[in-house]
């Protein structure tokens, strides 16, 4: 087969497990198959760069960062909704419609979640993804294309041959990507961002689309733009289409049935409710739901009052606010000596859920809203799950309240406070400072860390407190007896606790130097520090050359593991927990197969990732080796090797490609 058409159908291929994927949900290959489909696409883009077109699939991991963004026009304005508040309001939207069309009978309505993101028109010509743009005024929008692109759930091609075709909808972050994206940036020193929303508009309006595509948005398509030439008649048609073109549609694999074809005002009443009781379990946030007239001749009759369509509204939830008492703030220490102030509240009641509690991030956020201890304020629950305080009733404060200023020095420790430049928190720079420890043991024995599943927070303040523990060392030279004398340590207890120390013994590199908890190295990079060294005594003789080597490590990150690396208390620690019985092991199962008694190493740029190497050469039964040696049986190379090329050519290892090794298979 030519490659030409190789390339075609590998493009075909990569689009429809793409759609199974991420549209469907209903994956029908391994991450491992995929990736091999892709490497394949990207080693013919290599060797014919003038057939990357436009639809490539390689744009999916962004491109070289844009010094900005090209403004450009919307063919037909992107229009903004009228908005409703309530049951009235949505009878009184429905009479309003029939009033104007002169009509008694029921109208039908098309109704789907207000997504409570970003919103976008895409631009097909010919089926092909040309532009995306953002809303911006209205009539001109920020062309964000590569950054768009960058999202997996929006087809880079679609079957129409219409020459443009123009689809908007909103990109959204899910709730539970917003969590963990949130935690990645507080963990490396950046800026959390306040809500899921806030989260994806950022994303998107980054210069460098190879950041927006590590953040796993998502759109949701919802209406059409210029569509010239499109067969339909009416709202829910369109949506047909949509399905049709591999777009994902609200809660296609939910029981409770997110967008909804409404045959009066009753039953949209219905579907209001219905979707009210459900928004809390959705992936991501909305903000009420938008009613739409389905037939597209009767929104032709009804047209427009000043920027929005008379023939559709957003019908708003009532806002999950509350007020209530501030009645103190506490100031937590973090695991990095970060100290958050936490306001604590007389509990009260927003959108079903009992909240009591607020983080207050820093002074600035604590001035800029000016809260002070007594204060009544207003509450809510923004984007859904964090409760923040959103102001203060000034008319409530008492005449003798003062200003709140956190406290110069660690509640914990007493040790003075630092604040570092440019940063708006406050550390305790203590490293034994109970409460850094503290909350470093819990790190520890985190699930995605040691994993000593049978110690919770609780469990671990009382061992601290004891005395019983006060290093991570110590947790793997724990005794029965010693537990059996804490309060509410039961015999059975005790014994679990015992075997989850045991059981956590047996790890991955990966996991020893994630839990080691130190700055800046979360799992990601601690899986590719791991990766790197292969051995916990190779990572602690690491040089900074050595360091940056490993993507993602920075200056920044390279001299928060070197503050580590000199550090002699915590080197001695870590290598304490080796000799206690600590075991990093491979972290795939071995398998056997061909490569069985073999050991192997790469070096140099495969044509498929490190990892999915690694896990072929396991999975046929190879061992991966870390260094050159004389027992080295085979080094695999690939493109720009490495030093190991030399060594192992002066210690005659058999030197083999990726495809000589495929061929051993
Ligand atoms: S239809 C005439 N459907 O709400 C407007 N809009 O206030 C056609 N939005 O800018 C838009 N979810 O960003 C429509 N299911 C949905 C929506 C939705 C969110 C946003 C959209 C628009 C804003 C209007």
């Amino acid at each position: 087969m030519s490659s030409r058409k190789r390339y075609e159908e590998l493009k075909k291929e990569i689009f429809k497990h793409d759609h199974l994927y991420h549209v469907l949900d209903k994956p029908e290959i391994s991450d491992y198959e995929y990736d091999q489909l892709y490497s394949e696409l990207l080693e013919i883009e290599k060797s014919n760069p003038d057939w990357v077109g436009q639809d490539s699939p390689s744009l999916r991991v962004g491109s070289n960062p844009l010094d900005f963004f090209e403004k450009a026009q919307h063919t037909l304005p992107m229009l903004s909704l009228s908005n409703s508040y309530s049951v009235e309001d949505i009878l009184e939207f429905d009479k309003r419609i029939k009033k104007f069309l002169n009509s008694e009978s029921p109208i039908s309505y098309f109704c789907e979640p207000k997504y409570d993101g970003l919103a976008i028109e895409l631009v097909y010509e010919n089926g092909v993804l040309v532009r995306a743009l953002t809303r911006g005024d209205g009539i001109t929008g920020e062309d964000v294309t590569a950054n768009v692109k960058t999202i997996r759930n929006i087809p880079l091609r679609i079957p129409s041959d219409l020459s443009r075709l123009e689809i908007r909808g909103e990109v959204l972050m899910f709730k539970k990507d917003f969590k963990e994206l949130n935690a990645a940036q507080e963990e490396s020193g950046e800026n959390s961002f306040a809500n899921p929303r806030n989260a994806a508009a950022g994303s998107i309006r980054q210069l460098d689309s190879r950041i927006a595509a590590k953040r796993n948005l998502k759109f949701m398509a919802y209406a059409p733009g210029s569509v010239e030439g499109l067969n339909y008649h009416s709202q829910s048609d369109f949506h047909k289409h949509l399905q049709q073109w591999g777009f994902r549609l609200p809660g296609q694999h939910k029981k409770q049935p997110l967008s909804q074809l409404c045959e009066s005002a009753d039953e949209v009443l219905e579907f209001y409710s219905a979707i009210h009781k459900v928004r809390k379990e959705l992936d991501y946030d909305i903000d009420g739901i938008v009613i739409k007239v389905n037939s597209l001749s009767l929104q032709q009759d009804l047209g427009l009052i000043a920027k929005s369509p008379r023939w559709a509204t957003a019908a708003k939830y009532p806002p999950e606010q509350a007020t209530t008492v501030l009645e103190q703030i506490v100031v937590q220490v973090g695991r990095t000596g970060a100290l958050t102030p936490v306001a604590v509240m007389k509990p009260v009641k927003v959108g079903g859920v009992t909240v009591s509690s607020a983080t207050l991030h820093n002074q600035d956020e604590i001035d800029r809203k000016d809260l002070r201890i007594g204060d009544t304020v207003v509450i809510q629950r923004a984007g859904d799950v964090i409760p923040e305080i959103v102001s203060v009733i000034l008319q409530k404060r008492s005449p003798s309240s003062i200003p709140y200023l956190l406290p110069t020095h660690c509640p914990s420790c007493g040790t003075r406070a630092e604040k570092i430049l440019e940063e708006a928190v406050l550390r305790c720079p203590n490293r034994h400072c109970p409460a850094v420890m503290k909350e470093a043991l819990k790190h520890f024995v985190s699930r995605k860390a040691m994993n000593l599943d049978k110690i919770g927070d609780r469990l671990i303040e009382t061992l601290y407190d004891s005395g019983l523990v006060r290093k991570f060392s110590d947790l793997y030279q724990l005794k029965k007896e010693s537990l059996l004398e804490l309060e509410r340590q039961g015999e059975k207890s005790a014994e679990n606790v015992i075997a989850s120390i045991e059981t956590s013994k047996k790890t991955t590199l990966q996991r020893l130097i994630y839990s080691l908890g130190i700055r800046f190295v979360g799992e990601q990079t601690a899986s590719l520090i791991a990766d790197h060294f292969g051995s916990l005594d190779s990572f602690l003789s690491a040089t900074d050359e050595e360091l940056l080597k490993i993507p993602e490590v920075g200056p920044k990150v390279c001299s928060a593991i070197k503050d580590f690396l000199q550090n002699k208390e915590a080197t001695t620690e870590a290598k304490h927990l080796i000799e206690l019985g600590v075991a990093v092991q491979q972290p795939r199962r071995k398998s056997s197969g061909p490569l069985t008694g073999k050991s192997f190493l790469i070096t140099g740029t495969l044509p498929v990732k490190r990892e999915s190497a690694k896990e072929f050469i396991e999975s046929n039964g190879g061992k991966m080796l870390s260094s050159v040696s004389s027992k080295l049986n085979y080094l695999v190379a690939g493109d720009d090797p490495g030093s190991k090329l030399e060594k192992a050519e002066k210690l005659g290892v058999q030197i083999i490609s990726w495809e000589d090794l495929q061929k051993l298979v």
